[in-house]
């Protein structure tokens, strides 16, 4: 009986904390949180007023006493105070919402391929001091490749990248470890740059990021399509300082987009130049896979495809596969001990 008592409990946390959004899976239950990386803070007395999809709200329009941060940037705490209270928060939400969950839940965290030791141990410390009780750090791509199911513990090689907000990440991987990769600060957010410095040269406009985001996302694309589109974007006329509204064109924002869609790609060439001819012959034949939200860009997939001449596809659901191998490898602890990176908190003890 005590037994299926605390079967009842869940244990396992496994955790993404991108740039923009974060993402938490809870053994048993699936996905409970995907919500904005994103807090808003009182500056005056140094307390939390929102976090999630209610601080990203707020963002640019906040009088002077409110901040709102995003405490990551490429997959990497920037601000550790904050990045420690934003996951501490989203672990009481869990408990708030009625998840049994156990007080302090053992966690498996994804991690940018780029990261130095001391950035690896203040990802540790912030989560042991957010209630974990146990923290595996893995490399965020692997999680991904567990996550849509790839064979990455055969001797085969596969090729896997992610386009999120922060980074973008390319890796290929053969049994069960990282080969080569390449990883570079273009991605979505860059993009949503590109459109705010594309509508000020060409439109003398000055546009938010939250309304570059909403034209890059309805039509943005890397490749021309077939039908036209255009839509409204409001800002503030630089001449004028007066609101104006301008028509922008999908071929306007290909041409924004243009430096980091080929940055991307130069990018996947690069990693593909220093592969051992087996494992790019396994690729060739396999195809690449994508990952995150930044490859739902239109026609990202085809425009690399033909570039690298390899078959490209976008994962089903691409913006979880990270959370989704981390809730994986919490049900396969013997892979977990294999593939997690070694804690930057021991070895900081022993040397
Ligand atoms: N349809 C779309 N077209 C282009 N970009 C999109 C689309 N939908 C979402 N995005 C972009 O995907 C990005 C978010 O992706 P994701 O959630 O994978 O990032 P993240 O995990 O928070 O960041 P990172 O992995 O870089 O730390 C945002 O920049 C968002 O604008
Ligand atoms: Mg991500």
């Amino acid at each position: 009986m005590f037994k299926n008592f605390f079967r009842k409990f869940s244990k396992d946390v496994g955790l993404d904390l991108g740039s923009s959004f974060t993402r938490v899976y809870v053994r048993d239950k699936g996905i409970v949180v995907d919500e904005p990386s994103v807090v808003a803070l009182n500056s005056k007395t140094d307390q939390i007023i929102a976090v999630g999809h209610h601080a990203r709200d707020m963002v640019g329009k906040t009088p002077g006493h409110i901040t709102t941060s995003r405490p990551l940037l490429r997959g990497i705490i920037s601000d550790y105070e904050v990045a420690e209270k934003m996951i501490k928060y989203f672990i009481d939400k869990i408990h708030e919402d009625g998840v049994n969950l156990v007080a302090r839940p053992r966690v498996v965290i994804g991690a940018p391929l780029e990261i130095t030791e001391v950035e690896r141990k203040a990802i540790e410390d912030a989560t042991y001091s957010a209630g974990a009780s146990e923290v595996h750090v893995i490399e965020a791509l692997m999680a991904a490749a567990f996550g849509v199911r790839l064979p990455v513990e055969e001797a085969v090689g596969t090729m896997i990248m992610s386009v999120g907000a922060g980074i973008t990440e390319i890796a290929v991987i053969s049994l069960g470890g990282v080969v080569t990769w390449r990883s570079l600060p273009i991605a979505g957010d860059e993009m949503d740059h590109n459109i705010v410095q594309y509508c000020r040269e060409a439109f003398n406009l000055l546009v938010g990021e939250h309304q570059a985001e909403e034209v890059k996302k309805k039509l943005g694309s890397a490749e021309p399509f077939a039908s036209g589109e255009q839509m409204a974007v409001r800002g503030r006329d630089l001449l004028t300082g007066l609101p104006k509204e301008v028509m922008i064109t999908d071929s306007h924002v290909r041409e924004a987009l243009h430096r980091s869609v080929k940055s991307i790609i130069d990018a996947v060439k690069a990693t593909l130049e220093v592969t051992p001819p087996e494992l790019v012959a396994d690729i060739h034949e396999r195809g690449i896979v994508m990952v995150g939200g930044g490859t739902q860009l239109r026609g990202l997939d085809s425009a690399i495809a033909k570039a690298c001449e390899i078959p490209v596809r976008v994962a089903d659901d691409p913006t979880t596969a990270v959370v989704r191998g981390t809730g994986l490898l919490l049900e396969h602890p013997e892979v977990l001990r294999e593939v997690e990176l070694p804690s930057a908190r021991i070895q900081e003890k022993v040397g």
